[in-house]
């Protein structure tokens, strides 16, 4: 038997995926105590199931986190086959290195524990380093939340921008490789010119960075801002600022994971940015005008199709 559960995270994605796949959401019940404890009861026979659990780990990420791991427990304790953890947003991707000395590498640790309590395989979408996909040690599939996002901005841009150039943006260095797969598949062809911003942190103060340069010719162009991530919304902000006093036309931009903190809306809406497009990996607490959600609920059914056949 196929079983899918959800955590209180994203039920309304979680949902969207039964629907594709034709399942029932399995019943669980998700208790809170007053001291800010979880306790999650599995309400169904799981014995010798396969039991997919859907949850991001998005904030309040430890909060989401611990009621994962605790899925992973029960339905062991009550006899599932396998155990598939499904977190379309993984927390604590970012913090995968020692930016500074003295830090933790909580993405390891995070991993570790999965593994600890028991998931057979892992998926994530768009995890933020594809480096990190060494550190698991059981079957880890990372998807490309990418794919939904190509085809809702070629028709934003054919109904807005009709026969305007276009050049896809990495708003920083690390953010090169994903720009150019992102051009690649967005254009059906190799090797397409994309520009690169050379981004700068603040090491020593949280959500502060600066964009110091410009590689590539945006001039006269569509620039599409591609990124995996965006909170406080700085580094999105601080490109389109650039890409428009190097002449482009206007600024759009393609972000899988709307993690967003309590400033971002204001600083989208005073952006430049014509449009966002961002997929429901994270349920939006708010509706922000510039963005519009694009639902990578397929891509997930997708997965969970291919890794039972
Ligand atoms: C950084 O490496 C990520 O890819 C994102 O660019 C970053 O985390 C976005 O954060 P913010 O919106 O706070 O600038």
């Amino acid at each position: 038997m196929i079983k899918l559960f959800s955590g209180s995270a994203n039920p309304k994605l979680s949902q969207e995926v039964a629907s594709i796949l034709n399942l029932p959401l399995s019943s669980s019940k998700i208790t809170r105590f007053a001291n800010s404890e979880v306790k999650v009861t599995i309400q169904e026979k799981v014995k010798e199931s396969t039991c997919f659990v859907i949850q991001p780990t998005s904030n309040p990420t430890d909060t989401h986190l611990m009621e994962l791991l605790f899925f992973a427990d029960a339905l062991k304790r009550n006899g599932a086959k396998k155990i598939i953890a499904v977190i379309p947003y993984f927390g604590y991707a970012r913090q995968n290195r020692e930016h500074l000395p003295g830090e933790s590498v909580s993405v390891n640790v995070v991993i570790r524990i999965l593994e600890y309590v028991g998931f057979d395989a892992i998926f994530a979408v768009t995890l933020h380093d594809e480096a990190t996909e060494g550190v698991f040690s059981v079957p880890f599939k990372n998807i490309d939340g990418f794919l939904v996002l190509h085809k809702k901005i070629s028709s934003y841009l054919s109904n807005h921008f009709k026969n305007e150039a276009v050049i896809i943006v990495s708003p920083d260095q690390g953010g090169v490789e994903r720009a150019q797969n992102f051009a690649d598949s967005f254009f059906h062809q190799k090797n397409v010119e994309i520009a690169v911003v050379e981004k700068k942190r603040n090491l020593e103060k949280i959500h502060q960075s600066k964009a110091l340069n410009l590689f590539g010719n945006v001039k006269n162009k569509i620039a599409i801002i591609v990124d995996d991530i965006i909170t406080s919304g700085q580094t999105l902000v601080n490109a389109a600022d650039l890409c428009l006093k190097k002449g482009a036309k206007k600024v759009i931009a393609a972000v899988v994971h709307p993690d967003l903190s309590p400033s971002a809306k204001e600083t989208i809406e005073k952006s430049p940015i014509e449009k966002i497009f961002v997929t429901n990996t994270i349920q939006l607490k708010e509706k922000i005008d510039k963005i519009e959600v694009v639902s990578c609920a397929s891509l997930i059914a997708n997965a969970i199709k291919e890794y039972l056949s």
